[in-house]
């Protein structure tokens, strides 16, 4: 069969190099891939941009591709799927429709209120009812949404009134384009943050193992948000106990009720939690496909036949499916350009892959090019470096030998990805 993963960064690298495993699989097609596709056996690399939707559907339908699996949120929310099945082509995520659970975080609150599930309390505004009382109401810290896709800039913790007043008329204002016309004001969570990711074909779910990522830039959890500097599989905040709240509290009825509004949902559905003190599951987002980097360091434990896994959702038999997990730990650095997640470079040659393709454990590629043969950085977040092992310390130490053998100028990245999971296992 003929795979065509659509995006080009570690996540998409990831879930190609998957669906190449499959002895089913001849060729896996990236549009537009990276560096680390191009040179990937039984990979390669298509010259369109992942939200060049009229594109896609044509070399999808000239090629025959048997299936095609949407990274990224931009294509789904613009309508990729509905797209795709129209023209009778297979394509995993989902319709337009129940992608706006991650194009619109108004209505995700909204759909959350609605069904009952554990979310923090909010109001929105539009420009035109924009209520400034209601904001100097809130506690401190006040979070601040834009309801659009901000490609990781839409979100404010605002430690004072003033403070989330100004950002709110910024937002209205116009400074985000159309994902700032509406707003959301919420209630500032304390807690854990978990990634929790399913297949899900509308009430039929398959969980994947867990994740947890680190969000923030610098070692300790401090600094500015990124799109993700590290993530590591299992999770061992996600007891079996948790899991089942998750399931029940979160999962089962995001699907059920995506179902009852008329939206069923086909795809991989991503939420992103807060768990409390006491052990509430509070959704922060759902995102409507998988996360990055979480995918690198679960791809790398996923034994089963991943498109196998995507057809099951697709044909109405993920109910009778499972999945199978390498029982060791993964985890992944993300290894980023000086600058990230503010103004960095690109176009720095990349010293040492050859020598960590001879150490165990995987280098997915994200923001890299091919420049005469070379890989050089090509964006913020350039390599995730994955590491196995029988704990997490074990993977944790295969995941930087590999960060070690590397370098370009001005690197960086964080040297304690996975410190809270070491907290558990120790
Ligand atoms: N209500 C909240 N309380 C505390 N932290 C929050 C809250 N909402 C979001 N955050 C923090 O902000 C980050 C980004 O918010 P999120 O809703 O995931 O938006 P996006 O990923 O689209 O930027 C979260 O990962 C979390 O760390
Ligand atoms: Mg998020």
């Amino acid at each position: 069969m003929k795979v065509l993963v659509v995006g080009g960064g570690g996540r998409e690298h990831a879930l190609a190099w998957k669906c190449a495993q499959s002895p089913r699989v001849e060729q896996v097609w990236v549009a537009p891939g990276n560096a680390g596709t191009a040179l990937e056996p039984k990979l390669q690399n298509l010259a369109v941009a992942a939200d060049d939707v009229g594109a896609l559907l044509a070399f999808a339908a000239a090629e025959a591709i048997d299936l095609t699996i949407i990274g990224p949120e931009a294509p789904l929310v613009m309508g990729i799927v509905d797209r795709f099945a129209a023209a009778g082509l297979r394509c995993f995520g989902p319709l337009r429709a129940a992608a706006r659970l991650e194009g619109s975080k108004a209505y995700a609150k909204d759909f959350l209120r609605r069904h009952s599930i554990p979310t923090a309390g909010y109001r929105r505004f539009s420009k035109a009812d924009f209520d400034a009382d209601y904001v100097l109401a809130q506690r401190l810290p006040i979070v601040l949404k834009a309801d659009g896709l901000a490609a990781g800039k839409g979100v404010l913790i605002c430690a004072s009134h003033a403070e989330a007043i100004a950002a709110s008329e910024h937002m209205l204002g116009g400074a985000l384009g159309a994902a700032g016309e509406t707003i959301v004001v919420e209630e500032f969570l304390a807690g854990e943050e978990v990634s929790f990711i399913v297949m899900a074909s509308g009430r039929q779910v398959l969980p994947l193992a867990t994740s947890q990522d680190h969000k923030r830039r610098d070692d300790g959890d401090a600094g500015p948000n990124t799109g993700g500097m590290g993530a590591y599989s299992p999770a061992p905040i996600v007891t079996p106990a948790l899991h089942a709240r998750i399931m029940s509290e979160v999962i089962e009825p995001a699907l059920r009720g995506l179902q009852a509004d008329g939206n069923p949902y086909t795809g991989f559905l991503y939420a992103g939690l807060m768990i409390a003190p006491d052990g509430t599951p509070n959704v922060l987002e759902f995102n409507c496909r998988c996360g990055d980097p979480e995918t690198q360091p679960l791809m790398l434990r996923l034994s089963s036949d991943l498109p196998a896994l995507c057809e099951a959702a697709l044909d109405g038999r993920l109910a009778g499916a499972s999945a199978r997990w390498d029982p060791r730990a993964a985890l992944g650095v993300v290894m980023a350009a000086g600058g990230y997640p503010g103004h960095y470079r690109s176009g720095d040659a990349i010293e040492g892959l050859d020598a960590a393709a001879t150490l165990p454990g995987k280098v997915f590629h994200a923001g890299t090019r091919l420049e005469g043969g070379r890989a050089v950085t090509n964006g913020g977040r350039v390599l995730c470096a994955v590491g196995l092992g029988d704990t997490v310390r074990d993977a944790q130490r295969q995941a930087y030998d590999l960060v070690h053998a590397i370098h370009w100028n001005r690197v960086q990245y964080r040297r304690d990805i996975g410190h809270r999971a070491l907290a558990r296992e120790r």
